[in-house]
């Protein structure tokens, strides 16, 4: 049943993901097609209370798809988890006329319109956009692609300085609690080791050594790369580095590559996802299926999700690939 929507509100939240723009993008264009306006509000969730905002039309968003960031920025927003919080906003959209609202983020976003949802009666849709892929009901998300193919592209180069020195290095991507990152960047890059906390949470130092010194005795000096997941080592990746030296006798450098992980043009993929995922979302808010819905990809196929279990952590990094190295690694261990 097509429903009576004239006014959308769009915002994109949390951590910026590449491809949040070729989204925008993308929602503008079928917005727009089938008659609709579009009412972006700037700096996530904040722009709502502070009613900053902007009408986007089809030019504001025609040369955007290749651009990292995104136009109406993000943020974290404090205020709608304050008492009273989600009810404001709600009262905001409803006077700003605002028939259905879509937030492009992650779970923590996905929260906010959970909270929103009991004050607010029109339609809120999410589309999932974060580098940590940690969202269940999408194999995918908005900028996972991307992250992982910067942090490779640092992996291929550290691995030519770390061959030239012979060097052990220890390399900390982003990923929050989940391994998917280190995990895609690791086998990609043919890291010697992956640290994540789908192997459990916390870094077991003597297994390292022991597998850096196994290493060493079978092939004789060289390169070794460790890629570690942020929050595994609490004391951070120079603290492990400078323990791994002291340790084993080996340099042993320490490369966090943090927030680059989140910028830079988006790979065709996720401008790809993206694009299929705004244009599925107006298509569904159109016809009445998205309430409290994140517009997700499964197999190939646009799918609808329930936004309330988006956050379960269903979702696991690649069974197969965590197997498959530790089997790699216990091949390279003394046999008793
Ligand atoms: O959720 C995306 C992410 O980049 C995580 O990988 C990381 O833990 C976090 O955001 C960093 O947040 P901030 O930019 O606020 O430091």
């Amino acid at each position: 049943m097509t429903q009576n929507i004239k006014r959308i509100g769009i915002l994109t939240s949390g951590g910026d993901a590449p491809g949040m723009n070729a989204a925008l993008r993308a929602v503008v264009l079928s917005a727009e097609a089938a008659g609709l306006e579009i009412i972006g509000f700037r700096h996530g969730f904040n722009g709502i209370y502070q009613q900053d905002y902007v009408r986007l039309e089809k030019a504001d968003v025609l040369h955007i798809i290749q651009l990292g960031g995104t136009i109406l920025k993000s943020a974290r927003c404090k205020q709608l988890q304050q008492a009273g919080g989600a009810a404001q906003a709600a009262d905001i959209l409803h006077q700003l006329s605002i028939d259905a609202l879509i937030v492009i983020g992650g779970d923590g976003s996905f929260r906010g319109c959970q909270a929103i949802s009991a004050f607010y009666p029109g339609q809120i849709v999410g589309i999932p956009g974060t580098i940590d892929n940690d969202v269940d009901g999408t194999d995918f998300t908005i900028g996972f692609a991307t992250a992982l193919d910067t942090a490779l592209d640092a992996i291929d180069k550290i691995r030519d300085t770390a061959d030239a020195f012979e060097r052990t290095f220890l390399v900390e991507v982003m990923g929050r609690h989940t391994g998917y990152l280190a995990l895609a960047a690791g086998i990609a890059g043919g890291a010697e080791q992956i640290i994540c906390p789908e192997y459990g949470d916390k870094v077991d130092l003597d297994d390292l050594l022991q597998d850096i010194s196994q290493l060493k005795r079978d092939f004789g000096a060289g390169s070794y790369i460790i890629v570690m997941a942020e929050t595994m080592y609490p004391a951070g990746a120079q603290a492990l580095a400078a323990e791994i030296t002291a340790r084993s006798g080996t340099e042993c450098r320490a490369c966090v590559l943090g927030h680059l992980q989140r910028g830079g043009s988006p790979v065709g993929s996720d401008r790809i996802l993206a694009t299929k995922l705004g244009a599925f979302a107006i298509e569904q808010l159109l016809e009445g299926n998205a309430h409290m819905m994140m517009a997700g990809e499964q197999a190939g196929q646009a799918v609808l999700y329930p936004l309330v279990l988006t956050g379960d952590k269903k979702k696991q990094a690649d069974p197969y690939l965590l197997k498959w190295q530790q089997q790699m690694l216990q091949q390279s261990e003394p046999q008793n």
